[in-house]
C-alpha cells in the first residue's frame, strides 16, 4: 500500500517520505512535474520603446524567465484554446505592460514594475531586477502571458527543485563494534553518534548515502551496514512560486494517471486488431 508522510511543507517546499512505490513511477512522477504540468510565463512581446543598453531579444529574453503567479483554473494551454487564434484570446492568453523611464538618475526597473490586466497573474517576485536605466533612457512595452510545459521551454517549468532519493537504513553490529568513533567523526550529517552502550544511529533520514562512515570503519567487513529500503523514497518538490507545490503534485498525478488510461485504451484497441 501506497503511503505518504510529509516532513515539511510550506507554500513553495515540500518534503515527504512516500513508500510501497518504485524507482519507476517516483521517476514517472518527478519527470512529469519538471517537464509537463503547465504554468504561464510571458512569450510575446510587442517593445513601442527601448532606449536601454539592452538588445530587445536580451529584454525578451529576461522578460520570460520571469516566474508568473499561475491560475490553472481560468486559462487554457493555446494548442487546446477553443479560440484556435494564433494571436489568442481572453481565455488563453494574458497582457502585461511596462512602462518605465529613468528621468534625471539612473533607474533599476525591476519585475514588480509590470502591470498585468489580471491580478492573479503577476511576477512571483516584485525583486526581480529587469534593466537598469540611465538617464533619459526609456522602455515601454506590452507582454503577453500564456500557459506552456517545461518540455518546450524551461520557462515554464513549475519547480526549481524536483528530487528524490531512497530512504536509507544503518546496521551497527553491536556484537563486532568496538565504538573507536572514527565513524561517528566522519560522518557529515551526525546521524551516528558515540554513547554509553555504542554506536547509536539519529535521524537517519539525513544520511546521504556516501558511505564514509563504512570507509572510516578499521573492521574488515565494516560493522555498520549501510543500505536503503528499495520501495521507499524521501522526495523533495521546490516551487517557483508559480503554483503551490501540492497543486503541482496534484496536477502530475492526474496527468501520470490520464496518460495510463490512454495507454489502456490503445492497447485494447491494439488487442483487438
Ligand atoms: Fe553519515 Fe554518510 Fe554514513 S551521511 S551515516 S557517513 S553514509
Amino acid at each position: 500500500m501506497v503511503e505518504i508522510q510529509i516532513l515539511e511543507k510550506t507554500d513553495d517546499f515540500m518534503r515527504f517520505i512516500v513508500s510501497g512505490v518504485n524507482v519507476p513511477f517516483v521517476n514517472a512522477l518527478r519527470r512529469i512535474m519538471l517537464i509537463e504540468v503547465p504554468t504561464m510565463a510571458i512569450d510575446e512581446m510587442v517593445i513601442l520603446e527601448n532606449s536601454s543598453i539592452l538588445h530587445d531579444e536580451i529584454l525578451a529574453h529576461r522578460m520570460g524567465l520571469i516566474p508568473l503567479k499561475t491560475d490553472l483554473d481560468s486559462y487554457n494551454l493555446p494548442e487546446e484554446c477553443k479560440c484556435e487564434s494564433e494571436l489568442g484570446c481572453n481565455l488563453c492568453r494574458s497582457n502585461l505592460t511596462l512602462e518605465a523611464e529613468a528621468t534625471d538618475k539612473t533607474t533599476i526597473v525591476y519585475s514588480g514594475d509590470l502591470k498585468s490586466e489580471n491580478p492573479d497573474i503577476t511576477p512571483v517576485s516584485s525583486k526581480i531586477p529587469l534593466v537598469k536605466l540611465a538617464p533619459e533612457q526609456r522602455i515601454n512595452l506590452e507582454a503577453y502571458a500564456r500557459l506552456g510545459k517545461g518540455k518546450n521551454h524551461v520557462k515554464w517549468q513549475p519547480v526549481s527543485m524536483c528530487v528524490y532519493m531512497y530512504l536509507p537504513e544503518i546496521k551497527v553490529d553491536l556484537e563486532r563494534c568496538d565504538s573507536c568513533g572514527k565513524c561517528v567523526e566522519v560522518c557529515p550529517e551526525e546521524v551516528l553518534v558515540d554513547i554509553a552502550e555504542g554506536i547509536k544511529t539519529q535521524e537517519v533520514i539525513n544520511c546521504t548515502l556516501c558511505m564514509d562512515c563504512a570507509d572510516a570503519c578499521p573492521k574488515d567487513p565494516p560493522a555498520l551496514e549501510i543500505s536503503w529500503d528499495k520501495e521507499a523514497f524521501i522526495f523533495k518538490i521546490e516551487s517557483t512560486g508559480a503554483l503551490p507545490v501540492e497543486r503541482i503534485l496534484s496536477e502530475a498525478l492526474k496527468i501520470l494517471n490520464k496518460k495510463l488510461k490512454d495507454f489502456s485504451v490503445q492497447l485494447k484497441k491494439g488487442m483487438k486488431k
